[in-house]
């Protein structure tokens, strides 16, 4: 495909608008207040720029509206499943499919179906539903995550990477047969959107396999991982994201996928494996928890235009305008001095809201008071990504403390224009001359699972 020299150059023209809401400065503090100072909770009419996520907030093509009209809403074996089925087998390569009606229900079936209570689960740094499964399910997370990856600022190309080291020190400890499997985050969200190279996925999967133990790929923003390897790892330049995703997979097992994402869908999801008795056990749940085994909880039309989706996602110009969105944004809030965590990832900008306000500690969620204030301050809804999404140790009942305290500003897929971008860097910077005046907040509500989704807050005097 020819591509201009620009890729910040939209790959594509606007056919459909929606109309944005602009309000008053009192209006969003009202309606943050109301919100319980949760972005979250607030109503999707009253945001400017919504950058609270990527995740089913993408725009679709036409060629996936034009999908729509051919679901085959059957309630068995609709034609759709086998479609998406075969775009799974020509972009991911695994034998089996079990679509899920998002990430989350294929992270249950795939924690039910492989982790016996009181076994470890390592990753490459928690995701907040992953870990939500694994722990449901009696499993035992363990960060083995480079420790690079905690810091904002080291500037390593591949920041996700597994640390090997504590891989092989958590088998030393507790023994393979302990450990239900490794997951392999990419790239890793919570880590700032950083990808994993081909040769750590690789190195996981030679000391994974030599001790039997099953590697799973997280693989909601996979093609994005793939794009980084093309164009930072030796060897890759000539590949296209597609090839660089079929290797990738090839070293892994399973996978657990939030079609939300590279897909440029709505809603979605998959598992994935190459194992028969795996793919027998999730089957023989999917139908409990999301839906026969040929649609999980999807519409026919849904996984038609999932799959279109991810076919169109896995062309090169598309990761590379996906990626120039995110990296315009951070270098614009870099030079202006904001501290961000580098290298810019994928799917957003994350702003280290510790040294954005350092008046606030952590204990009064920074973060979630700087996502607030900067609803407040432009209409502008970030997510908080700190120690509210942490949430508590299960055991103890600490409250988790991660070293990465962060607002995401994260970019739905074609949405929004260059012009929105300055626009949300120019607030982000203003705010950041108000920053004497911030307030921490006090937690008034506290839900049991995934708290961040509805915790709610008062501000501190
Ligand atoms: N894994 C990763 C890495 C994710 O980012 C998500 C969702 C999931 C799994 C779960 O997928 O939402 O379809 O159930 N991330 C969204 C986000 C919610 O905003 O980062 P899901």
């Amino acid at each position: 495909m020819a591509l201009t020299n620009n890729p910040m150059a939209e790959p594509y023209k606007i056919k459909m608008v929606e109309p944005l809401k602009i309000t008053t400065k009192e209006y969003r503090e009202k309606a943050v207040k109301e919100a319980g100072y949760n972005t979250f909770l607030l109503r999707s009419e009253d945001v400017y720029i919504d950058l609270l996520t990527d995740s089913g907030t993408n725009a679709m093509s036409e060629n996936q509206w034009a999908g729509l009209m051919l679901g085959d809403e059957a309630y068995a074996g609709s034609k759709n499943y086998y479609v998406l089925e075969e775009a799974m087998h020509e972009c991911f390569g695994y034998k089996h499919l079990v679509p899920a009606h998002q990430g989350r229900g294929a992270e249950q079936l795939v924690s039910k179906a492989l982790i016996k209570p009181g076994q470890y689960v390592p990753g490459n740094m928690y995701f907040t539903t992953t870990r939500e499964h694994q722990e449901l399910a009696g499993g035992k997370f363990r960060d083995v995550i480079i420790d690079e990856a905690h810091d904002p600022y080291a500037l390593l190309p591949f920041k996700g990477n597994v640390d090997l080291n504590k891989f092989e020190d958590l088998i030393k400890e507790v023994g393979a047969k302990n450990i239900a499997y490794i997951t392999v985050g990419v790239t890793v969200n919570m880590a700032g959107g950083q990808p994993v190279s081909m040769a750590n996925i690789k190195a996981v999967s030679k000391m994974a396999h030599e001790n039997g133990i099953k590697v799973v790929l997280d693989a909601t923003r996979a093609m994005e991982n793939a794009y980084f390897i093309k164009t930072r790892e030796e060897g890759y330049a000539n590949k296209s994201v597609k090839e660089i995703l079929r290797e990738m997979c090839s070293y892994t097992d399973a996978a657990t996928c939030s079609g939300k994402k590279d897909f440029h869908t709505n809603i979605g999801g998959f598992a994935a494996c190459n194992d028969d008795d795996m793919a027998t056990a999730m089957r023989s749940m999917v139908v409990v928890y999301e839906g026969l085994q040929t649609y999980g909880g999807m519409a026919g039309r849904d996984m038609e235009a999932m799959a279109r989706g991810m076919l169109e996602a896995c062309q090169d110009h598309v990761m590379a305008h996906r990626i120039a969105q995110s990296e315009y944004l951070g270098n614009k809030l870099i030079k202006a001095g904001i501290p961000c965590i580098q290298p810019i990832g994928g799917h957003g900008v994350f702003v280290d809201a510790r040294k954005f306000y350092p008046n606030v500690p952590q204990e009064q969620y920074v973060a979630q008071s700087l996502a607030a204030d900067l609803y407040v301050h432009s209409g502008v809804r970030a997510m908080e990504r700190g120690i509210v999404s942490a949430g508590r140790n299960h055991e103890t009942g600490e409250e988790n403390k991660p070293k990465l305290e962060t607002i995401r500003l994260t970019i739905p897929r074609r949405v929004y224009t260059q012009s929105h971008f300055d626009v949300v860097a120019d607030a982000v910077i203003d705010l950041y001359r108000e920053r004497d005046k911030a307030k921490g907040l006090k937690m008034v509500y506290e839900p049991k699972y995934l708290r961040f989704f509805q915790a709610r807050f008062e501000k501190l005097p």
